[in-house]
């Protein structure tokens, strides 16, 4: 059994070999953080957004969609904080030269605190059977009880700096703690300073009249500012959403984690804009849904966790993670925030403009509060390949890795192969695949033998493989075998359409 950094390996390795995910510039030794995607990563990702787009703008009758420019005007990244307040605490090892997020250093530290704790649970939980009650155990246990106690002062403190941008404390607690460099392992730290995470460029021809710009660090500013041109174009009443696809830039200062923390990148945010007041139940009810939306997969409810916070952003009176057991353990795949009327808010006094929904009924106008659902696009690529990855040992003692897709976001659906490149199998295989191509992303090949075409097929996950041999040409039949169980049956060629319909639906 692979552990899971070795798991992480073979799937970004995985994810190269069959065209999914390459380096950025690798023929220039790569740029850190940034990646492209391969033929099949693409359509992978595509059926990613697809399934979002239709479960957010389809089905919601109240959820209308945008895409707004990724360039966009600097006041806004001042009215949204971004400007001041979009920071990492940062702090160098002398020894290694390495930089580390301060936050991710101390998090790290709380971590194993934790995991000792989980350990003495475990233990316990063998000594003393089906009786154990883990609740009673952790509020009475002495020394889980010290160690929950040490989180809780090093959160308070950590946090309380931070609020205060007492930076000089930040790194005392770090000295105290006795955390090391994980490269050099000395404790030989250079001050803690905070780094903006914004891209910047110039707009405009020269120099003097150019404005500085950014790119954005998230899509959401662009549905605050457009939330009038939307309500009043497509005619919505509160509560309705805004949802928006795009690209998405941060100069994250530790990008490291393949997919999971990238410098350029995709979000699926959606804004819903509700009556002040009615925010937290909106909130507990996006809260489920996303849920249900990620379950909804295929993959199992254990693989999800929530993690509500504890300390809130200035602007936000709710807020929690939805995370995702990668192989590099739980981490955040979406957030949920209820960010209250800050945004319009800020934008209606940075702007001048009033951004307030006019209530026809009551015949008063607001400014609306807002819930945000945030998807990282390129996390939840990562979430769905590492759970669908296996590597199975088969009865004939061969091995195969096989990527277990739901079927509708496999990037190919259906194989299309001649037994033989010969016997006017080929002209045959053409005649099907001529028909399929228009329904669902079919993959042609007749290079190889058949047992290594369907070891590609299962590598890329292809749900199913249809054989054209000379049977087909006697009864006008083919062979359909699925790519989990590998069971093969024989079915007519010109019932291929209707079966592939309701099997990709399952
Ligand atoms: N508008 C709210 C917002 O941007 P966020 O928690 O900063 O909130 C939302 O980001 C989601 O975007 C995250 O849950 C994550 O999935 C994704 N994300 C954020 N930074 C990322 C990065 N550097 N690389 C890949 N995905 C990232």
């Amino acid at each position: 059994m692979a552990t899971n950094e070795d798991l992480f390996k073979k799937i970004i390795s995985h994810s190269k070999e069959y065209g999914f995910v390459f380096p950025s510039s690798e023929i220039y030794d790569g740029l850190s953080a940034v990646y492209d995607y391969g033929p099949f990563g693409v359509e992978l990702k595509n059926n990613i957004k697809t399934y979002w787009w239709k479960s957010m703008v389809q089905y919601h009758e109240n959820i209308v969609g945008l895409d707004s420019a990724i360039f966009m005007h600097p006041t806004i990244w001042k009215a949204s904080g971004h400007v001041d307040a979009f920071n990492d605490p940062m702090i160098d090892n002398k020894d290694s030269k390495k930089r580390y997020r301060a936050d991710v250093l101390v998090e790290d530290h709380t971590q194993k605190i934790e995991d000792k704790i989980r350990k003495e649970v475990d233990k316990a939980r063998q000594r003393f059977g089906e009786t154990f009650n883990e609740q009673m155990y952790r509020t009475t246990n002495p020394r889980v009880m010290e160690n929950l106690a040490k989180i809780e002062t090093i959160k308070t403190r950590f946090y309380s700096s931070l609020e205060k941008n007492d930076l000089a404390d930040v790194r005392a607690l770090i000295e105290e703690l006795a955390i090391v460099c994980p490269v050099s392992g000395t404790k030989n730290w250079t001050e803690v300073r905070q780094f903006n995470l914004m891209f910047s460029t110039q707009m405009g021809s020269v120099n003097e009249d150019a404005n500085e710009i950014f790119l954005r660090p998230e899509t959401a500013q662009g549905i605050f500012v457009n939330f009038l041109n939307v309500q009043k174009s497509a005619r919505m009443k509160i509560p309705f959403g805004i949802a928006q696809i795009g690209k998405a830039f941060r100069n994250e200062i530790v990008a490291r984690q393949f997919l999971f923390r990238m410098r350029e990148f995709e979000q699926m945010e959606m804004q819903y804009f509700v009556k002040p007041g009615e925010e937290l139940e909106w909130f507990a009810y996006w809260k489920k849904e996303r849920m249900r939306w990620h379950t909804s997969l295929g993959i199992p409810a254990e693989k999800y966790r929530f993690h509500d916070h504890d300390k809130l952003a200035h602007y936000a009176n709710a807020a929690t993670d939805i995370e995702f057991e990668f192989p590099i353990g739980f981490k955040e795949l979406e957030g949920i925030h209820s960010r209250t009327d800050f945004d319009l808010g800020a934008h209606q006094k940075f702007s001048g403009r009033k951004l307030q929904y006019f209530d026809q009924e009551k015949n008063e106008g607001y400014v609306p509060y807002v819930v945000e659902t945030s998807l990282g696009l390129d996390r939840t690529f990562l979430a769905v390949l590492s759970h669908a990855y296996r590597e199975e040992k088969l009865e004939d003692g061969t091995e195969r890795v096989v990527l277990s897709l739901p079927a509708i976001l496999a990037p190919v659906k259906v194989a299309i192969l001649p037994l033989m490149k010969k016997d006017g199998l080929p002209e045959k295989a053409r005649e099907i695949m001529d028909v399929l191509k228009y329904r669902f992303r079919c993959y042609y090949e007749e290079k190889d033998t058949i047992g290594r075409r369907y070891r590609r097929m299962d590598a890329i996950g292809t749900p199913y493989c249809i054989t054209i041999d000379h049977q087909t040409l006697q009864d006008n039949t083919v062979t359909l075998r699925d790519r989990d169980t590998m069971l093969q049956e024989r079915i007519p060629v010109n019932e291929i359409p209707v079966i592939m319909d309701t099997k990709l639906s399952l």
